[in-house]
């Protein structure tokens, strides 16, 4: 007898969605390398303390957009992006972020806030739709998810003619995001871990 396959939706995630993208991308981004670098501990407590902020940041940041892709009940991946001129969390997330931050001790803290300063020298002066985090849940990577959220993305970045912008602590998602057009600008050391700089001019 055939199984059928849970349904895959895309949607955007609002509300109480948010908690469940925020778990999604601690468990998501917990063995990338500068995740790795800047928390320390064991996969579970990064994946733990990651989620925390990520809940912050996306509670408070109004501006931030952010799709999922449903599988069947569960949500499965997401891809989050600022508009132009909001790369950065306002003041008063970032200030919520550190305080997040500082619970972690200050080891952790000044690593935290290492890396934000060295990725934001990094932004584009010129007008970008910023993308990040994006993430798949670890177990259904590699089945096409990943790259329906960027195709979606870049169409629209397409259809309103601005420029792409991400950055990415893992050397496999660099061929994955050129296939979507993205090219490799800069590359930096960021706590003991390359991270590369991508952007995606307008077509
Ligand atoms: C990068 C990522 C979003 C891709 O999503 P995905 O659903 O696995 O992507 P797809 O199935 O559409 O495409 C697979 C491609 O992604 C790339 N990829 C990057 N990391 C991968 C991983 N851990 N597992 C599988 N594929 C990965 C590969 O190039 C793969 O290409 P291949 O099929 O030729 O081997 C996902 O792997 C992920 O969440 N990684 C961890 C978090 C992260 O690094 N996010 C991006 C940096 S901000």
């Amino acid at each position: 007898m055939e199984m059928s396959q849970p349904y895959l939706y895309v949607h955007p995630v609002s509300g109480a969605d948010r908690e469940a993208a925020a778990e999604l991308l601690g468990r998501g981004m917990a063995d990338n390398p500068v995740h790795v670098m800047a928390y320390g501990g064991d996969d579970r407590s990064r994946a733990h303390r990651h989620a925390q902020l990520m809940r912050t940041l996306l509670r408070s940041s109004p501006s931030l957009r952010i799709e999922g892709v449903h599988r069947g009940e569960a949500l499965a991946g997401i891809a989050a992006w600022a508009p132009p001129g909001h790369c950065r969390p306002p003041a008063t997330t970032r200030l919520r972020l550190l305080g997040r931050a500082l619970t972690y001790g200050p080891g952790t803290a000044s690593r935290l806030l290492s890396w934000n300063r060295r990725w934001a020298r990094h932004d584009p002066d010129e007008p970008h739709v910023h993308l990040g985090p994006v993430s798949v849940d670890r177990h259904l990577r590699g089945r096409g998810i990943g790259g329906l959220l960027l195709l979606r993305h870049v169409q629209r970045l397409d259809a309103t003619g601005v420029e792409g912008y991400l950055e990415t602590d893992r050397p496999e998602a660099v061929g994955f995001y050129e296939r979507f057009g993205y090219v490799v600008v800069d590359e930096a050391d960021v706590l003991g871990a390359p991270t590369w700089f991508m952007r995606r001019p307008v077509v």
